[in-house]
């Protein structure tokens, strides 16, 4: 224990695990193993205890030295931020220089929207394609303190693909748990070069997450799903990279995807603490965006209710963000409404379409990603955000990493899972509304330069 003290920051006043519940609060320390309350099973959330004697300017400064170091934790967009981590400096980090993921202006996803300017935080950037690593490099660095040998997840694939990356680099057993045949081949294949058990389960997501947290109970196990507070707090960090590279000009609106609902949570968190720190004045709004056929928290937030009520057999195309029962709804709610945001649901037509002018800026992404672009366009013509309004939208997966489902879009082959009775194939077909097939040609100059025009004339009207 006290060698483990020795590595996080659990001296410092105010540190600790909280559970989040109003009527509980319950606190604990640092070390103890935990996923949720054991008082109470209420979600956790790793507490610093920083405002006291933050100096923003003195952490401005720091941070913005670390950009020109050669230090691996400087390297690092997560361990860059350190301040913000509970760990001290003689953690054994596990890192693949993490974080660092481009925001672009994309002009053309704004024009789709309704909006002046768009900006999109690129987090399919990161290591193993996923935003799922800026949390996992501290959850695996956990790992590590505690002495776990095993680390586990349930996964839609992209936190699958990335334990299985950090476990490979700190010489952990790792196992993962994916619903069979839902998730993409690219992530598969993924997880299986890292050299993860990859443990294929007859159910959805959300069986193999009920599965996995009875495992966790075993001491040897060690569990870094987003309910895990040690996933959210490396996760948080893309907040501060976001409003560091703006040189701390907070925008409007930051708009993101919502499966499991940790990565909202972590984006509420951030910008919170940031504004207790005083790095940044106000939040911005905080929106989520969801599939339409796994949209539990929009339901939720639609309704009068307080409670998320589960969708047994979520479907959607976007397959990272199928899920019927997000583990950290709770928090994502605390964040939008505290920030002022709103959650909605989008057409799998809607994704789909996004997908491809997201593209058409010259940054793909993957399927789940692109609900925040058709999300942000509802939201304009609702007249929620403004056409002048300063808009990020968080893509939070590589276009590498389901390549069926463009390819399927640009053939005019991407079919719905809705199955309703009396519906035909071609009913449940998505049309291809910016799609750009491949054209097969002759070998000959004449062809190749027909082959383009053809190209050019079909593209015309298209934005
Ligand atoms: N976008 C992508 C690409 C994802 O992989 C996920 C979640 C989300 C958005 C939603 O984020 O769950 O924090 O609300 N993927 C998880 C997984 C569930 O297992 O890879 P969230």
């Amino acid at each position: 224990m006290i060698e483990i003290e020795k590595l996080q920051k659990g001296a410092q006043i105010g540190a600790g695990q909280v559970c989040i519940a109003p009527a509980c609060g319950a606190r604990f320390k640092l070390n103890e193993r935990l996923y949720v309350c054991p008082s109470c099973g209420g979600l956790l959330d790793v507490t610093l205890g920083l405002s006291a004697d933050a100096d923003p300017e003195r952490l401005r400064a720091v941070w913005t030295r670390r950009l020109a170091s050669f230090d691996a934790r400087d390297r690092s967009g997560v361990w860059r931020y350190r301040e913000l981590l509970p760990f001290t400096d003689d953690a054994p980090i596990v890192t693949l220089a993490e974080g660092n993921t481009p925001l672009y202006d994309a002009p053309v996803s704004a024009a789709y929207c309704g909006l002046n300017t768009l900006t999109l935080k690129h987090q399919g950037c990161n290591p193993t394609g996923s935003f799922k690593d800026t949390g996992m490099t501290t959850a695996v660095t956990q790992a590590v303190i505690l002495g776990a040998t095993t680390v586990v997840c349930a996964s839609t694939g992209n936190t699958a693909a990335s334990l299985a990356a950090y476990a490979a680099r700190a010489h952990l057993q790792c196992a993962i748990l994916v619903p069979r045949g839902q998730i993409s081949h690219n992530k598969l294949a993924q997880s299986l070069d890292y050299g993860a058990a990859v443990l294929e389960l007859d159910g959805n997501f959300d069986d193999a997450m009920r599965v996995i947290r009875e495992l966790a109970e075993d001491e040897s196990i060690y569990l870094v799903n987003s309910i895990n507070p040690f996933r959210i707090v490396g996760q948080k960090t893309v907040a501060a990279e976001l409003l560091h590279q703006r040189d701390w000009s907070v925008p409007d609106h930051v708009v993101v995807p919502g499966g499991n609902l940790g990565n909202s949570s972590a984006f509420g968190k951030g910008f919170k603490e940031l504004k207790e720190l005083g790095l940044i004045d106000r939040l911005p709004r905080l929106s989520v965006v969801q599939a339409e056929g796994a949209a539990p928290f929009a339901n939720l937030f639609g309704s009068e209710s307080d409670v998320l009520i589960p969708i047994e057999h979520p479907q959607t195309l976007a397959t990272a963000i199928k899920i019927g029962v997000p583990v950290s709804w709770q928090k994502a709610l605390r964040a939008v409404v505290e920030s002022g945001g709103s959650v909605l649901s989008v057409s799998e037509q809607e994704i789909a379409d996004a997908k491809a002018i997201i593209g058409r800026d010259g940054v793909g992404c993957e399927p789940a990603s692109a609900t925040t672009v058709a999300g942000i366009k509802r939201l304009v013509a609702d007249g929620v955000i403004g056409s002048d309004t300063d808009v990020v939208a968080v893509l939070t997966g590589h276009i590498l990493k389901d390549t069926d489902y463009a390819i399927n879009y640009h053939q005019g082959k991407l079919y719905t899972h809705d199955r309703a009775p009396g519906k035909t194939k071609e009913e449940r077909r998505l049309a291809g509304n910016y799609n750009n097939p491949p054209a097969r040609v002759k070998s000959t100059k004449a062809a190749i330069l027909e082959g383009l025009r053809r190209h050019e004339q079909k593209h015309l009207g298209d934005l």
